[in-house]
């Protein structure tokens, strides 16, 4: 079912910006008479939630307010949203999403029927997709980690030499630095970062938000202190304490190298709810098998190796009943390219 167009608009505001750990919200004011009065998005921490942002210098009185999220119900930094929804004097707010977090799970609906506001929830998949990494860091504590990687036809993401730039054309390319702009953290191991030297920023024309941070993953060997992501501040992430030429070591817990479970943990607690891989197929198979992807972003290259290089993951596949069943979310070519995004069921 369509969604109503000013719950579309809202998400439309509030998509652009980063805001983890706080949920990404959008709200549009909208009087008796269909005039649009007001509009807002949460910008992040700190700053004010969106429905009071909407409401700012409007008179609401008797106004509907379309918010991507439920209200909140409690004193945070800022006051709670229904307080103001209250004051304002709104007649009707119509919900995206109910909030998942257990301070408000429902309770902000409910003060707002308990004060006579007619409240209608959409349940709407596109209010939750606006924010996809804060549902499921609320709902199983966990980020919601995306691995992308592009291979080419016959399965390979590198040559046997290990050169994989590039696989995928430009507009391929262009699609990967936006997953990157929806992205908090982007991590790679040990042997990208030695083999292939990333940036890991996004590079969009006409990109002036913040850049995700970038990640590295630690082994055994020795980390080049000569890469470029020294130069912006990494989180690197080890079984022991090294010393390193810029960012901050983050010592977890695993056997020799460090366990992918742990790795998620902390960036959840660091507020960073969609972490996106882009490493080689030795971390994609450690962090595979310790079931932490959600969610699989597959550039298929046009261009046949016409043999075996490097598989997407390392390691074996013995019988396929050790398969994992994935949904297909969305399938687009881009130029002689195809991007695939599956989901894990
Ligand atoms: N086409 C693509 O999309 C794509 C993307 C990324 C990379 N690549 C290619 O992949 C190749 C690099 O592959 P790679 O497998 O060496 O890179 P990687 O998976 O990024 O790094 C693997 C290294 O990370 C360290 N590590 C630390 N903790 C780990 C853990 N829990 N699980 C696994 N590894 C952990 C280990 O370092 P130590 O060895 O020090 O112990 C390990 O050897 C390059 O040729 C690169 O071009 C292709």
């Amino acid at each position: 079912m369509a969604i109503p167009g000013h719950l579309e608009r809202a998400i439309e505001i509030a998509a652009p910006h980063r805001t983890h750990p706080n949920p990404r919200v959008g709200a549009v004011v909208v009087s008796a008479d269909g005039a649009v009065l007001g509009e807002g998005s949460h910008l992040g921490p700190g700053q004010p939630h969106a429905e009071v942002a909407a409401l700012d210098g409007v008179d609401a009185r008797g106004a509907t307010v379309f918010v991507t999220l439920e209200p909140c119900a409690h004193h945070g930094r800022t006051p709670p949203c229904v307080t103001a929804l209250i004051e304002a004097g709104v007649q009707r707010v119509v919900v995206g999403a109910i909030d998942p977090d257990d301070r408000v799970a429902g309770q902000g609906v409910e003060q707002l029927r308990n004060a006579s506001i007619d409240v209608e929830v959409l349940d709407a998949p596109e209010a939750e997709a606006l924010d996809a990494g804060y549902f499921h860091q609320r709902r199983t504590g966990f980020p919601l980690v995306t691995l992308k990687y592009a291979m080419t036809i016959d399965g390979s993401i590198a040559a046997q030499d290990g050169s994989s730039q590039w696989i995928t054309g430009e507009l391929a390319r262009k699609d990967a630095h936006a997953l990157r702009e929806r992205s908090d953290a982007v991590v790679v191991g040990a042997g990208t970062l030695a083999a292939d030297d990333p940036q890991l920023t996004v590079r969009l024309d006409g990109f002036d938000g913040s850049q995700p941070r970038p990640v590295v993953v630690a082994g055994r060997s020795a980390l080049d202190g000569n890469r470029a992501i020294w130069g912006r501040d990494p989180l690197v992430y080890s079984t022991r304490s090294l010393e390193l030429p810029a960012g901050e070591c983050v010592v977890v817990d695993g056997d020799v190298l460090p366990d992918p479970e742990g790795i998620c943990v902390d960036l959840a607690g660091r507020g960073m709810y969609d972490v996106l891989i882009e490493g080689g197929p030795t971390l994609a198979k450690s962090f595979w098998d310790a079931g932490v992807i959600h969610r699989l972003v597959v550039f298929i290259g046009g261009l046949a190796g016409g043999g075996q290089g490097m598989a997407p993951f390392a390691g074996r596949f013995s019988t396929l009943a050790d398969a994992r069943s994935l949904e297909l979310k969305e399938l687009k070519a881009l130029d002689q390219d195809l991007r695939a995004e599956y989901v894990r069921k």
